[in-house]
């Protein structure tokens, strides 16, 4: 205890004499040099109160424009640098059995995603549709009441949508800014009063039709790559199981989660209403 408190009390006091020694010398030959670093310093503590990072400075390739969202500031302003992205969705739900359990799976892995929501199903479990939004999740729509879209009369399919939206709309308090289209069927009459852009998916983990947890990280992580839309469902258990060990599977493969519309962003694709996307 003496010999290392003496060893450690003497290595400071030179390490401190020599540096302000350096500082002094330093001080005479560039005294502007004190005024530079509170102005360099100054510039960052402001940069860092507008959201902006150390590390956003000279990475021009990034966009400093995403808007930071409730929960998942960190996610969208400082962990996606060189990272793949990849937007994990979920359709046909809320479910009040499944749904707040997805929640807490994405809470507990700070995991970011996009509901597609069915308005009849909303209708029935607003609370839930509320907590997605405010856990910082991305709620869109997938219609009223899952019809495939291209074999109903236009007008039933335009009210179909309409009625989704109002739904959505009257629970959120904002309009819903994506449609995935039941079944991913589009035609140019749906594409021409959809009224958004038409998000669809790239990695189809059939875990609807599977419900096993191997085949959706299996199947996920053989198509995956950067800008990809995985499509899940969340009102079946096994989906919602499997979501842990995808989320890990894909975080130790260098991909990070964002919502659909900020990979769009990130990614620097401006989505247009009636146009469809498979990834981004
Ligand atoms: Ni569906």
């Amino acid at each position: 205890m003496g010999i290392s408190s003496k060893s450690f009390s003497k290595k400071p006091v030179r390490e401190e004499s020599a540096l302000t020694a350096t500082l002094r010398r330093i001080d005479i030959r560039f005294p502007w040099l004190k005024i530079v670093g509170v102005v360099v310093l100054g510039l960052i503590v402001i940069m860092d109160l507008f959201g902006l990072t150390i590390s956003r400075i000279g990475d021009p390739g990034d966009k400093i424009s995403i808007a930071p969202m409730a929960r998942h500031v960190k996610i969208t302003e400082r962990v996606l640098e060189g990272k793949k992205l990849v937007a994990l969705t979920f359709d046909d739900g809320p479910s009040a059995e499944t749904t707040p359990v997805l929640l807490n799976t994405l809470r507990e892995r700070d995991v970011p995603a996009t509901f597609f929501m069915l308005g009849s199903r909303a209708r029935n479990n607003p609370d839930i549709v509320k907590k997605v939004k405010e856990e910082g999740h991305e709620v869109a729509s997938h219609t009223m009441y899952h019809q495939n879209l291209i074999r109903i009369p236009a007008s039933a399919a335009a009210a179909d949508i309409d009625e989704a939206k109002g739904i959505l709309k009257s629970i959120l308090g904002q309009d819903v800014s994506l449609t995935r289209t039941p079944y991913g069927n589009v035609n140019d009459t749906v594409r021409g009063f959809v009224g958004t852009p038409i998000i669809l998916w790239s990695v189809d983990t059939l875990d609807w039709k599977i419900k096993n947890t191997d085949s959706i990280v299996g199947i996920t992580m053989s198509e995956v790559s950067d800008g990809a839309i995985i499509l899940m469902h969340d009102i079946h258990p096994t989906s919602v199981e499997a979501v842990p060990r995808l989320v890990d599977t894909l975080r130790d493969a260098g991909y990070e989660f964002v919502t659909v519309s900020e990979m769009a962003e990130m990614h620097g694709i401006k989505l247009a209403n009636g146009v469809s996307y498979y990834s981004l």
